[in-house]
């Protein structure tokens, strides 16, 4: 062993920790170089028989080179560790900039977004929902509301009767399917103490079919009772919502007297509208439109359900839903809200933060 040979011995190794592609390789270098039997260990097995001042020299330069290659072997290790990371990061990148999952397909239906609105104007009233069932019987949809046995106006119902309830007869066992919602307010005053102020927003069925009517459309009804509410509180609280419901400010408006069996008196209100080149437009003109009934609640009627007609009095309206999105939205035929097509959803509905 000379030092030349040690310099040769040294430039191969080099060579071959650099010719090592991967870990493996590197490892198998390693071995080779400073394992057991490797090059440089072989090499540390001769010094023995060399005289003192070479052993120390040559010795010296041995456990240089070991330390050398070690080194060398480490670099490369870590540059191969790090290509092969960027490898793998190549391969199992995940592109950020791929679109995001497409936004929901469904709709808010023009019926519960306007029952949200609705709900909204009415509660910033001071009014809270109610709700009741849609199966009822002749005395809730009828008898307590003042319509009494065989008056005319139980025929204007067109009514879906269902079976008697087995057993039983009279008013509470005759069923039906509500014709109105304003069942709800009998439901209401039996079971809440005045003063009341409810809105009850609901189904609503009656056997009739055209443009302007399905067997099934929505109502909402409004009751207060309190000791003092009379007829101006009422117009005050209707013209009121309407111009908030309407988003018109200058909004003409007229109460028109009617009869309704349970309110006395009784009065439809109409908004102004024009209808000037066949487009009808809420605000001033010189049309009217239909919009709701109301009127007093009928003393009897506070009678039939418990509350004290001496002591209490109050208004109550009511309205079909659809016809107002209707006028609203622009929506020219009552049957496309239950067709559930899909493109009439998408056209007339609104996205999941109200957007139309
Ligand atoms: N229930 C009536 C209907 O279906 C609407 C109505 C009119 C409700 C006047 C009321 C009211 O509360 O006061 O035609």
């Amino acid at each position: 062993m000379t030092m030349s040979s040690l310099e040769a011995l040294k430039k191969e190794l080099v060579e071959t920790v650099k010719a090592a592609n991967d870990i493996p390789a590197l490892e198998e270098v390693r071995v080779t170089a400073l394992g057991k039997k490797g090059k440089v260990t072989d090499m540390m097995k001769t010094l023995g028989g060399l005289d003192p001042e070479q052993r120390k020299q040559m010795g010296q330069a041995l456990n240089q080179l070991k330390d050398e290659i070690s080194a060398a072997i480490e670099a490369r290790a870590a540059l191969l560790k790090r290509a092969a990371l960027e490898e793998r990061l190549k391969t199992e990148k995940i592109d950020m900039t791929l679109s995001p999952r497409p936004r929901p397909q469904g709709t808010i239906h023009p019926i519960s977004r306007t029952i949200g609105e609705l709900t909204d104007i009415f509660a910033d009233m001071g009014f809270s929902v109610a709700e009741g069932p849609e199966i009822e019987n002749d005395f809730n949809n009828f008898t307590a509301l003042n319509f009494p046995p065989g008056h005319p106006a139980r025929q204007m119902h067109d009514t879906f009767y269902l079976p008697d309830v087995a057993g039983q007869t009279g008013d509470q066992a005759k069923r039906l399917l509500r014709t109105h919602t304003s069942t709800v307010q009998v439901h209401v005053m039996q079971t809440q103490k005045p003063p009341i102020r409810v809105i009850i927003p609901g189904r609503t069925y009656r056997s009739d079919y055209d443009m302007t009517h399905t067997p099934m459309f929505h109502q909402l009804e409004g009751l207060l009772i309190d000791k003092t509410a009379h007829m101006g509180h009422l117009k005050g609280c209707l013209i009121e919502f309407c111009k908030r419901f309407f988003e018109v400010d200058e909004l003409p408006t007229r109460f028109r007297p009617s009869f309704f069996p349970f309110t006395e008196p009784s009065a439809e209100m109409d908004i102004g509208c024009s209808r000037a080149g066949g487009e009808l437009k809420i605000g001033a003109g010189n049309d009217w439109l239909e919009i709701l009934g109301c009127g007093m609640v009928h003393p009897q009627v506070l009678k039939n359900c418990g509350i004290n007609p001496d002591e209490y009095q109050g208004f109550a309206f009511g309205m079909g839903i659809e016809r107002i999105a209707m006028l609203k939205y622009g929506i020219p035929d009552l049957r496309t809200f239950f067709e559930s097509d899909l493109r009439w959803l998408k056209h007339y509905g609104f996205g999941p933060t109200g957007e139309a």
